[in-house]
């Protein structure tokens, strides 16, 4: 038990596990690409389904680090090898959205699932492809939509599952953070993607996850003075109103240029208006805020609680809890073979959204219908 915990001051878990599961009879988990995966490796330890076996980067330097924490994994600077690996029963890729999709069908093709950090893909060609390649071998994929896992949306799902704030009415969601420092050293974000896959992929996510098949959308967009600075070919500042078949509006916002967050708004918030009460989720303070048939505010606080296992100690917005949630979530599906929730296929409907966001914004705020994009992509609703 306390192996599942290295340098965590208090054995708080936000997931249940079921620890009679032997070693041996724990999925291997082999990750590429180790700056955000070395997370995802570390995770693993805090599952009782998942165990770290391999580690692929092309550079050493982030090999090193993780072999520091994991001497026991197998690492390699070749990606084909870690495929041929037979102790990799599931592949985990963090690395730059552009090579997803490829590493994706590579991984589907040598027999493995797969857990793929967001966004699956940013391409609608690559998208087809993952789809057709994922048909044809069975073979299954959970995106890592780390927000949903984080234990103030955790619990917030939950309610609205419960049915505590009845029917949704209105969503509105948004990421805004300071990115700076995520310029710094990875010039694919300023020349290979878009801010709409990067940051708009968690309010976004929220956004069709609690209102369901979104219509259509109309955005816009902006450059901040950091996206101008950074070379940023991409909005870096989002605005978008969703619609729903059935006449439900969402709302999600983003921005990454931004200089300090106001300590009453937090970096990823989602709120729900519903038929029969009003719910809001926090990101990074992990706090669930609703209210009691008595008219009372609850604000349910859990930072202290689960500060260690969400986040190692280290930086107040580090992924290793809500890794260690969804590998666990995914695991225990594979075993049960039970839905799971987001797969490749509500993944790529997520990449739909975020496509026709960008191109409304690109063309100044005309509404853009998803079908079509669906269509394109080969998902039928
Ligand atoms: N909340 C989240 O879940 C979350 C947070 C941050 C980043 N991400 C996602 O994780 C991914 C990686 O982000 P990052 O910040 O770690 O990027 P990064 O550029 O810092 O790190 C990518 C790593 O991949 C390695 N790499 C690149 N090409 C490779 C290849 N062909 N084979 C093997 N290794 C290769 C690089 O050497 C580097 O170590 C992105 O898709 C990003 O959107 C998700």
């Amino acid at each position: 038990m306390t192996n599942y915990y290295p340098r965590v001051a208090r054995g708080v878990h936000s997931y249940p596990l079921d620890e009679s599961v032997p070693p041996s009879e724990r999925f291997g988990l082999g990750v590429v690409g180790l700056h955000e995966g070395r997370t995802a490796l570390l995770a693993a330890l805090r599952t009782s389904r998942v165990r770290p076996v391999a580690g692929c980067d092309l550079d050493s330097d982030a090999i090193a680090n993780v072999r520091a924490d994991l001497p026991d994994v197998s690492f390699t600077t070749s990606y084909a090898e870690m495929l041929a690996d037979p102790e990799v029963d599931i592949v985990g890729i963090y690395t730059p959205d552009p090579l997803h999709g490829e590493q994706i069908i590579a991984a589907f093709e040598a027999g493995k699932h797969v857990v793929c950090t967001k966004p699956v893909v940013n391409d609608i060609e690559t998208a087809k492809r993952v789809l057709a390649v994922s048909r044809a071998t069975g073979r299954k994929l959970m995106v890592g939509q780390s927000i949903r896992f984080f234990e103030s949306m955790r619990r917030q799902r939950a309610a609205y599952e419960r049915g505590e704030i009845g029917e949704v009415e209105v969503v509105e969601t948004q990421y805004t953070h300071r990115m700076d420092w995520y310029y710094d050293g990875r010039p694919w974000i300023a020349e290979k993607s878009d801010w709409v896959y990067l940051g708009m992929s968690h309010p976004l996510d929220l956004l069709r996850w609690y209102l369901g098949p979104i219509e259509s959308v109309s955005a816009v967009g902006s450059r901040s003075a950091l996206a101008r600075d950074n070379g940023a070919s991409s909005f870096d500042v989002y605005s978008v109103n969703a619609l729903t078949a059935d006449g439900r509006v969402g709302r999600a916002f983003g921005h990454y240029g931004i200089h300090e967050l106001p300590l009453a708004r937090n970096s990823i918030e989602c709120l729900l208006y519903g038929s029969d009460g009003t719910s809001l989720a926090k990101y990074h303070d992990m706090q669930y805020l609703h209210t009691g048939t008595d008219g009372v505010e609850h604000v349910e606080d859990m930072l202290y609680e689960y500060r260690h296992y969400h986040f190692n100690n280290e930086v107040h917005g580090m992924h290793y809890g809500e890794f260690a949630n969804y590998l666990q979530y995914f695991a225990d599906a594979l075993v049960s073979g039970s839905d799971y929730s987001p797969g490749l296929e509500e993944g790529l409907e997520t990449f739909c959204l975020m496509e026709a966001v960008r191109r409304s914004a690109t063309d100044g705020g005309r509404p853009v219908a998803l079908a079509p994009l669906l269509a394109e992509v080969g998902l039928s609703r």
